[in-house]
């Protein structure tokens, strides 16, 4: 903004994502530590301002993650959760201190019903406890943050009373939650601009805002408290979270750049690296996006309706409000054939973000060729695909030698298996309801695991009948879920590819195991 020659800033909204932490408490978003590191990587890429990066008091393989992505991430505020307990605390500062930037994160319930019925405490040893577990944060870490669970509910009163308390006792940022998406957007706005006028040393602090999606509103939340004076929004990749999931950070970050002229803020996020960001969560923890989920759908930028062609043509603008460009979509989607040569490999991974070490570099290569002998064209996402396969794939403990099905009307379908496992061949034939269902029979009887099949997508990753298959499969063993993808042109093979890959990281997680996650009760 310009007024009379001076360049007046706009005000930056911090972007607080919590995709590591309320993300991975989403039912069946289970990351190991090396994801977890991964997506931090791509946070830093994306420029959020700050990760919380797990719940380190959950378990060893949470305070694992969170000390590694401590010492190797740079950039963005490292933040812990914890909850108002002296060795919550004392885990979360384990998991940060090695951070360059360290947060420790600590909440406590504040309404009627969360005080009565779950902390069984009155208002009164509520607030001590919250100022207490705030000077200890604060003698062990400047960055603080203090959260009212269920503000949504809670009365007013006692919000300002507890916030200007933990203030007091150090608190740096307040975070105040719709924990259970129950708010309106206009009630939120009160609750936020209550808070911002009646406590009287709010000046002081970041104002958080964290909103859950139970109702479809975690968005339209977010963004009234940002007109209420909030200066940090929580949420996260794809809109992950528990339950209905928390808002997603895509959608904010695009309104507030979209609508500039209404709300008159920014972000510092990175918006090329959306749609890479979506993508690799969604590979990562095998929880598909919804074709027309705002911003990183597949249809977000698809205009089928003629009419809507026929306006697009003359002008972009006519229908789209977003250029696709500024959340990293690329308009090419023709890449590469079968001549293009290892050097045009190398540069349009490259050019979509992949650097690999020359090991996997040489394996994808190996890939690309053996689908360009049975796919004339290989798209971006073949390429994409190819290469979450190679980096994220757990050791091939178990890898697919040969299979052959038969099936069809009239007939019951048959698989014949073919493992190699400690460098053996091993063979299996088993007879099942369906081709997939006989394969996946014969998968187990090899590898004696019995994984319960939880979720099972198949998806073409272009179109056209020659296209790839991509079959993502989520296994559940001892509460524990396991992702796999596999592509392939035919999807019985990728289906077999998915169950396996599946299979190793269960196998490996078994064999160093992370150490069993409870998530504690919030
Ligand atoms: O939803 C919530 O209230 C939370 C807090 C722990 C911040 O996730
Ligand atoms: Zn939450």
């Amino acid at each position: 903004m310009c007024l009379n020659g001076v360049v007046k800033m706009s005000k930056i909204i911090k972007i607080f994502d919590t995709t590591l932490r309320d993300g991975e408490q989403c039912p069946g978003a289970s990351l190991n530590s090396e994801e977890k590191l991964e997506i931090a990587r791509q946070l830093a890429k994306l420029n959020v301002d700050v990760i919380e990066a797990g719940f380190a008091i959950a378990s060893p393989g949470d305070l694992k993650a969170i000390q590694e992505i401590a010492k190797t991430v740079k950039g963005p505020i490292i933040c812990s959760l914890a909850r108002c307990r002296k060795e919550d605390v004392l885990a979360a500062w384990e998991g940060v201190k090695f951070a360059e930037k360290p947060r420790i994160h600590i909440f406590m319930a504040t309404s009627p019903i969360h005080m009565e019925k779950k902390l069984k405490m009155k208002p009164e040893q509520v607030l001590k406890a919250a100022v207490e577990m705030v000077t200890l944060a604060k003698t062990l870490c400047q960055d603080v943050e203090f959260s009212c669970e269920d503000a949504g509910r809670s009365e007013h009163a006692f919000l300002y009373q507890i916030i200007e308390a933990v203030i007091k006792a150090g608190a740096t940022t307040i975070n105040i939650p719709d924990t259970v998406g129950y708010t309106m957007p206009e009630e939120y706005f009160k609750i936020i601009h209550g808070v911002v006028k009646n406590v009287p040393n709010i000046d002081q602090v970041t104002v958080s805002v964290h909103c859950h999606n139970d109702l479809g509103l975690a968005v339209a939340n977010s963004l009234a408290a940002i007109n209420a004076g909030a200066t940090q929004i929580e949420c996260t990749i794809n809109g992950l979270g528990e339950r209905a999931g928390n808002a997603s950070l895509e959608e904010i970050v695009m309104a507030l750049k979209t609508r500039k002229d209404f709300h008159g803020v920014d972000t510092n996020i990175n918006t090329k690296e959306i749609y890479k960001t979506s993508r690799l969560v969604s590979n990562l923890t095998g929880l598909v996006v919804q074709a027309n989920k705002a911003i990183v759908g597949r249809n977000a930028f698809a205009h089928e309706a003629g009419i809507h062609q026929h306006g697009v043509m003359s002008d972009k603008k006519t229908y789209e409000i977003m250029d696709p460009h500024d959340i990293g979509l690329e308009d090419s989607v023709l890449v590469l054939g079968k001549h293009s040569g290892r050097h045009a490999f190398v540069k349009r991974l490259k050019d979509l973000g992949y650097e690999l070490d020359k090991e996997k570099l040489e394996k994808a290569y190996q890939s690309f060729i053996a689908l360009a002998d049975k796919k004339k064209e290989i798209t971006d996402r073949d390429l994409e695909s190819i290469v979450s396969d190679e980096i994220y794939a757990a050791p091939e403990t178990y890898k697919l030698e040969a299979l052959k099905v038969i099936s069809g009307t009239g007939i019951t379908p048959i698989a014949d298996v073919t493992l190699s496992f400690k460098g053996k061949k091993i063979k299996a034939k088993v007879k099942g309801t369906g081709p997939v269902d006989a394969t996946y029979l014969a998968i187990q009887k090899l590898t004696k695991k019995q994984p319960k099949l939880i979720d099972y997508i198949i998806q073409a990753i272009t179109g056209g009948t020659d296209a790839q298959g991509e079959v993502t499969v989520r296994i559940e063993e001892n509460g524990k879920m396991y992702v796999g993808h596999g592509a392939d042109t035919d999807i019985i093979v990728a289906s077999a590819k998915a169950f396996i890959a599946a299979i190793n990281r269960l196998v490996a997680v078994q064999s160093v195991s992370d150490g069993a996650k409870q998530h504690p009760q919030l």
